[in-house]
């Protein structure tokens, strides 16, 4: 198969070099010339463990390719994808859909025969009937179907949730793209794994609840720790137990300081609004986007309270800034509401990650970067452990203590036990929930 790639961020480079790795013969667009420079050189612009290699074979392979030229990309192919952003529009919640029109009205100007326009983006239920008439206002009497492919790949695991999903989900319409689409997923249907076919809209709504049903399941372990703290529980036994049970699972269970990243934030505002456009308020939804805001303001109490009520002059250093480990990405992250917060009231911190830093530095002004926990921690009143890199999961707590001012710990992943830390040397751990 030939495949059109729109977009090589995350999901548009992920997808492209995967399917380039089936065996498909892929052409990855994106319209920053920058990226495409840098992917020519055998670059991935983004952090993405294992992707780099993949993308290195397949161009070797001579199966993927990268261009600035939208039009040479669709030009033959038998289905182009858009996987293009849709952030949150300003003003209303509603997810921003003018890039994903944009390649739809440039992809109907290019085709040159019969091809399937599948939206990888994640978009609101109703948007692939308009993707039909934005390729259909450019693309003449080229004849074309739309198929709705919302991609469920997590970064920092991208690869592996892309090759070896619990399910591919595709809304289409006709015989023809639903054949196009099954030749091109083959590679895994073959492997016995899941492939969902559904209506368009249903395929729009099944993306949306499954992130926001994810959210909720967040948010909720999330409320549960509060109330653990107040009543002597410890939320991680709380989890286990009933994690347990098997309607409903260990998975989404591990407290923390709200959800973040470039998905969940925007896509439980999009679906509230689409509720509130059809009348049917999402209540679950809107709820559990204003308790994730309580909840990283209840990390930043908890922190104040660590550094004795004052944060003026403490210097606390913040290990961990990405939305979570193994990624760069800083979108809606947690650390872009508690750390401005901190160095807003007077603090001085100073930042490790091991991938943030170069999208971080613009992020948080104020901050001093460091490049590892221990040069962070000399003479520092506070430890803030906030994105569970594994560099942060084996700390020498010992010696972190000895360098420390204030040997203290809020260690907002739960990933240490308040007795070692308290052995180690530390006066004081909070965790979440414990
Ligand atoms: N990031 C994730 O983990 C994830 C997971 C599942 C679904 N999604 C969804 O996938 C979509 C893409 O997300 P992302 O994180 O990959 O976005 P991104 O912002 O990382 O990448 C989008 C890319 O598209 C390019 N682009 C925009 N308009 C273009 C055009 N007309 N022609 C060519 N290139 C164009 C941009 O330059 C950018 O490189 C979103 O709808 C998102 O909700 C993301």
């Amino acid at each position: 198969m030939k495949i059109a790639m729109i977009g090589t961020g995350y999901v548009g480079l992920v997808s492209g070099v995967c399917f380039s790795d089936f065996g498909h013969e892929v052409v990855c667009v994106d319209k920053d010339p920058a990226k495409i420079d840098r992917l020519r050189a055998g670059e991935v612009p983004i952090f993405e463990p294992g992707l780099e290699d993949l993308m290195a074979k397949n161009v070797k392979a001579g199966r993927l390719s990268f261009t600035l030229d939208l039009a040479e990309a669709v030009a033959g192919a038998d289905a182009v994808f858009i996987a293009v952003g849709t952030p949150t529009r300003r003003g209303d919640g509603h997810a921003d859909l003018t890039y994903v029109m944009s390649a739809a009205r440039e992809i109907g100007a290019a085709l040159t025969g019969y091809a399937v326009v599948v939206t990888k983006s994640t978009v609101p239920v109703g948007t692939n009937r308009k993707v039909a008439e934005a390729v259909a206002e450019t693309a003449g009497d080229t004849p074309f179907d739309v198929a709705s492919n919302p991609e469920f790949l997590r970064e920092g695991a991208a690869i592996d949730d892309f090759m070896r999903p619990d399910r591919v989900v595709v809304g289409v319409e006709s015989e023809r793209a639903k054949k196009v689409m099954a030749d091109i997923y083959r590679p895994l249907s073959l492997r016995e794994f899941p492939v969902v076919y559904t209506n368009l809209e249903s395929a729009e709504m099944i993306k949306y609840a499954a992130n926001a049903f994810l959210a909720t399941k967040i948010t909720f372990i999330n409320e549960i720790a509060a109330l653990c703290e107040r009543v002597g529980a410890d939320v991680k036994a709380v989890s286990k137990g009933i994690g347990m049970d098997g309607r409903i699972g260990a998975k989404f269970l591990h407290a923390g300081p709200g959800y973040g990243g470039s998905c969940f934030p925007k896509d439980t505002k999009a679906l509230a609004r689409i509720g509130q456009e059809h009348a049917v308020p999402m209540q679950i939804t809107e709820t559990v986007i204003r308790v994730n805001e309580e909840i990283k303001h209840r990390m930043i109490a908890k922190i104040v309270d660590l550094c004795g009520g004052v944060l003026r002059d403490k210097v606390i250093c913040v290990l961990g800034v990405t939305f979570k480990p193994n990624t760069d990405d800083m979108r809606e992250a947690p650390s872009l509401t508690i750390v401005p917060a901190l160095v807003g009231a007077g603090a001085k911190v100073r930042v490790v990650d091991p991938q943030g830093r170069h999208e971080g530095e613009a992020l948080l002004p104020g901050v001093k970067w460091a490049e590892n926990p221990y040069g962070a921690a000399q003479g520092a009143d506070l430890i803030v452990l906030l994105t569970e890199w594994n560099e942060f999961r084996a700390l020498d707590l010992q010696k972190l203590a000895r360098k420390m001012a204030h040997p203290r710990m809020a260690d907002l992943r739960n990933v240490y036990d308040r007795d070692e830390v308290l052995e180690a040397g530390f006066e004081a751990y909070e965790g979440v929930g414990r």
